[in-house]
């Protein structure tokens, strides 16, 4: 990269309104608002990155878009009272890489209010392994916790999605904390993989999808974090221990569920959302502390595989299929 052009993954709409994707090299002049501009090291790949990139879910409103959710890098110039040239930086979410041009890129201008410093015993390719699915992941936990889990309940954690990157890595961070495992899965070749994350038991795909025979099930699970919504999440809700809490991550089964009031009613359980987009900065600060802390990194290094922004389309093919395990850190140099 010089001083003045940087390289970067270009997503641009043809007149049939197709989303197509290209590697250019553009001048800096080319780069959005903001108040700190950082050279990027590495970004990763998220579900979202993945329909980003095939022009899917109307996330991105305006092209030519430089897609990438995240990345992390060092600051090149800052007028931040926060930042200064040459701090590690952080960034996940606020839409960046949807309607602010991301992380796919070599160097990327946005509002330092965005970003947070690399939180210390973590090297910047290990925050891009953790990523804005780590990060959700730790959300997730941090809420299922303030809403009374703990490690003593004795019942397994479900995590569903369990062999993706926000699943790979709650099922890490559970286990470290103490927690028994119950890894939602459909591929049954991942069970090795989950067992050294540290997975006690596993749950079939299918059998997850099968509705539960009454509006109470049995109480097969403490808590919940949910990364695959539609007709799973309404049939989880009925085998919720009692006060236990799903934390509804994602949908990559799908948005719509049915299911009943009596677990809330007759149970306390709860259902609750996590959006790490918009989690405010204090929130933000803690789960990356939590995950320097509690998330095992020689765990988070087996989870983690590397590519080059040249494969990125084929991975963001691989990704919605389902066919991506743990995580994949991005090298935009490479
Ligand atoms: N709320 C937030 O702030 C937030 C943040 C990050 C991600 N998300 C969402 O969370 C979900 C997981 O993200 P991710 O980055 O971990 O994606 P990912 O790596 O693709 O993992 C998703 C996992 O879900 C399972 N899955 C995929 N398609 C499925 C289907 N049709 N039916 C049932 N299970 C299916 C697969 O797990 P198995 O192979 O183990 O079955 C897959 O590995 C996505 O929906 C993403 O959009 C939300």
């Amino acid at each position: 990269m010089s001083a003045e052009e940087f390289t970067c993954l270009l997503l641009e709409e043809g007149e049939d309104r197709k989303v197509s994707h290209s590697i250019q090299t553009l001048s800096n002049d080319r780069l959005p608002e903001g108040d700190v501009t950082v050279a990027v090291n590495y970004s990763t790949l998220n579900y979202k990155d993945g329909m980003i990139i095939n022009g899917l879910g109307r996330l991105v409103r305006e092209y030519p878009h430089v897609p990438g959710i995240d990345f992390c890098g060092v600051v090149e110039e800052s007028a931040h009272a926060d930042y200064n040239p040459g701090d590690e930086v952080i960034l996940t979410g606020w839409r960046v890489g949807e309607i602010h041009w991301g992380g796919f890129s070599q160097r990327a201008r946005v509002k330092g209010d965005w970003l947070v410093p690399l939180p210390k015993g973590l090297s910047l390719k290990q925050s891009m392994a953790i990523g804005t699915a780590g990060f959700t992941a730790m959300l997730a936990v941090m809420t299922l916790e303030e809403h009374g889990l703990s490690a003593d309940n004795g019942k397994e954690v479900l995590v569903t999605g369990a062999a993706g990157g926000v699943g790979s890595i709650a099922v890490a961070v559970l286990a470290n904390l103490g927690y028994k495992v119950a890894a939602g899965t459909g591929r049954a070749e991942t069970h090795p993989y989950l067992t050294d994350l540290g997975a006690t038991m596993f749950v079939g795909r299918d059998e997850l999808m099968e509705a539960p025979k009454g509006p109470l099930g049995s109480e097969l699970w403490a808590g919940c974090i949910d990364n695959v919504g539609g007709a799973m999440l309404g049939n989880v809700l009925p085998n919720i221990a009692y006060w236990g809490t799903v934390a509804s991550v994602g949908n990559a089964g799908g948005i719509e569920f049915t299911s009943n009031v009596l677990p809330f009613l007759l149970r306390g359980i709860n259902l609750c959302g996590i959006d790490s987009n918009t989690c405010p900065k204090l929130r933000r600060l803690e789960a990356w502390g939590r995950l320097a802390e509690q998330l095992p990194l020689d765990k988070l290094d087996a989870m983690t595989n590397e590519a080059p922004l040249a494969q990125l389309p084929e991975l963001a093919g691989k990704i919605l299929q389902g066919q991506v395990r743990g995580r994949t850190v991005i090298d935009v140099n490479a």
